[in-house]
């Protein structure tokens, strides 16, 4: 069977009477050290983010409210997953394309990273982020 290039983990969850709650810590259920938090919201139907790779950046992703899809690829074998929990995270690796799409109207997707936002990190052309990984294998 061939490795996964992403990961679902589960975000702890306290439910009580007044509602859930979860959270993510460095050191706890995190495989990085959170640099930076941004979120997605407002994405008119139909739109599409990510669209890039990052040379670096590690993320853990999920959608605080409605649901959205990810697509992820390394250029051979890609993945497709639908985050729609507060409570579920999809961790993606570096080197490996996304592309985010079918965002719900009420979606809130939240992306915590490892790094700070550095333009140089990304591939924003999916032909260049090929040719980097060609590179890498030989
Ligand atoms: P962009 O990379 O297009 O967003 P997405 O990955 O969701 O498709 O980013 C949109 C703009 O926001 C772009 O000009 C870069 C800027 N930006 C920051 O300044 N800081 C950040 O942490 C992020 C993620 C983006």
């Amino acid at each position: 069977m061939k490795p996964k290039l992403c990961s679902l983990i589960e975000i702890p969850k306290f439910s009580d009477g007044r509602g859930d709650l979860s959270f993510v810590e460095n050191g706890l259920n995190l495989p990085f050290e959170i640099n930076r938090i941004y979120y997605l919201y407002n994405v008119p139907p139909g739109e599409t983010r990510g669209a890039h790779g990052h040379k670096n950046l590690q993320q853990l992703i999920m959608a605080l409210a409605g649901s959205f899809e990810i697509t992820i690829t390394d250029g051979v074998n890609s993945e497709s997953y639908l985050l729609d929990r507060p409570n579920i995270g999809l961790l993606i690796p570096r080197m490996v394309w996304r592309d985010l799409h079918n965002f719900s109207k009420d979606c809130v997707c939240l992306v915590v990273a490892s790094e700070k936002y550095d333009e140089g990190d990304y591939y924003r052309s999916y032909s260049e982020f090929i040719g980097a990984k060609n590179d890498q294998i030989s």
